[in-house]
């Protein structure tokens, strides 16, 4: 009798799975994930600026009036009281309040990656992004077999003269995805100059500005510059998360642009999650309404500043002149440079052999780039580990730097 041979699942995976970035990255996540290493590696919220007694509290009563609309299916777009305290929050703090139809709640800010790629990407179409970017931003598009193109950046964030010359070199994005607060990885913001060159560009070449607002609120002195999209809601898709300000747990976030693409991404939203899960809308707009959020937040900032603070503190004092990094003003990240000769993938084994996880840089380019590149995330280690943990990769710097390679 025949025997059929047993399936290699791995062989009926699509193409579009195959593009990814890469099982280098299961490694470094991995290393994230470990615990018994200082870990500079993850780009977690540190969970005592979770508001679990709030939480607790506004869940009691949202579920305890009688009105169990928490409970149920929420409309596509969000329900109404959170959408209207979330155009609140938006109209607070970047002065444009969306008009009805310019505004969609979704699970998260990966969610709304992924509604822009259903809603735009062919297969081959370009997306250009920053150089380096978040991981999760290269794998959404990539995941549409997009073209995914990274432009430089420096310490005044994405290169809009790079920009410049490489549209007017004839590439045609559709998408252009950039974070210009604190960005993930690099640590740097996009000054305001950039921001009107850049909306201004869009215009002129047709494509769309994707800016991802993650690490927005996360300044450390609650200062903002203007946000893409109330410079040019015409050109610009915000998406905002509330997973580094409230907390990941509820997966909740947003997309605010023209009312066109937010009724695209509101259909492609059918078949994701259909809608956003309305306990947590609720739990939000309880949160946010009654100024629990801007407490939280003041929190947040005073905790990440400091330590920003001691870690590029011990860098200044340990490092050999040779290694340099950015300086966050916000957010969770900075992004070292280490000297030539050293390869960021072997220095982050490395540095794991000895304690510590980092994140080398090639998986937040799309193309190689960043083997002498580490992100260092200072949100989530305790304030006594931070000296400890850059003095032992200090230390391996310094033997290479002996090793004379
Ligand atoms: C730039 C950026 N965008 C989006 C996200 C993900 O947001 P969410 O948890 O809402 O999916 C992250 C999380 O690390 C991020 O750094």
């Amino acid at each position: 009798m025949a025997v059929t041979p047993r399936t290699r699942w791995s062989d009926l995976f699509a193409e579009r799975t195959r593009a990814g970035v890469g099982g280098g990255i299961l490694e470094i996540l991995a290393l994230a994930a470990d615990t018994k290493l200082i870990p500079f590696a993850g780009g977690f919220p540190d969970p005592q600026t979770f508001p679990a007694a709030d939480a607790a509290r506004f869940l009691e009563e949202i579920v305890s009036t009688g009105d169990l609309s928490a409970l149920q299916y929420a409309p596509t777009r969000g329900l109404p009281g959170p959408l209207d305290a979330l155009a609140q929050r938006l109209e607070a703090l970047q002065g444009r309040r969306p008009a009805d139809g310019e505004l969609l709640i979704t699970s998260g800010g990966i969610e709304g990656l992924e509604l822009l790629g259903k809603s735009f990407l062919e297969r081959g179409d370009t997306v250009v992004v920053e150089g380096p970017t978040y991981l999760g931003g290269i794998m959404a598009f990539r995941s549409f077999e997009a073209d995914v193109v990274a432009v430089g950046m420096d310490e005044h964030g994405l290169r809009v003269d790079e920009l410049e010359q490489a549209l007017a070199n004839g590439l045609r994005p559709k998408l252009l995805y950039t974070i210009p607060d604190h960005q993930n990885p690099a640590g740097v913001s996009l000054s305001t100059e950039r921001r009107h060159t850049l909306a201004e560009l869009a215009r002129r070449h047709g494509f769309l500005i994707v800016e991802d607002v993650a690490y927005r609120e996360l300044g450390f002195d609650g200062e903002a510059l203007p946000s893409l999209w109330s410079l040019a809601p015409d050109a610009v898709v915000q998406l905002g998360t509330t997973s580094k300000t409230f907390f990941p747990g509820v997966r909740l976030g947003w997309a605010a642009g023209p009312a066109e693409v937010v009724e695209q991404l509101a259909v492609a939203k059918q078949n994701t999650d259909q809608c956003a899960a309305a306990l947590g809308q609720k739990l939000f707009e309880a949160y946010a309404r009654r100024g629990a959020m801007d407490e939280q937040l003041r929190r947040s900032r005073a905790l990440y500043r400091r330590r920003c603070e001691r870690l590029l503190a011990a860098l200044e004092r340990t490092m050999p002149r040779r290694v340099s990094w950015t300086r966050p003003a916000g957010g969770f990240f900075t992004w070292l440079t280490l000297p030539p000769g050293l390869a960021a993938g072997d220095f982050a084994r490395g540095a794991a052999a000895a304690g510590v996880a980092v994140v080398p840089g090639v998986p937040f380019f799309p193309d190689g780039r960043g083997d002498d590149n580490l992100r260092l995330s200072f949100s989530r280690v305790e304030d006594e580990l931070i000296n400890d943990g850059i003095e032992r990769l200090a230390a391996l710097v310094h033997d290479h730097e002996r090793s004379g390679a």
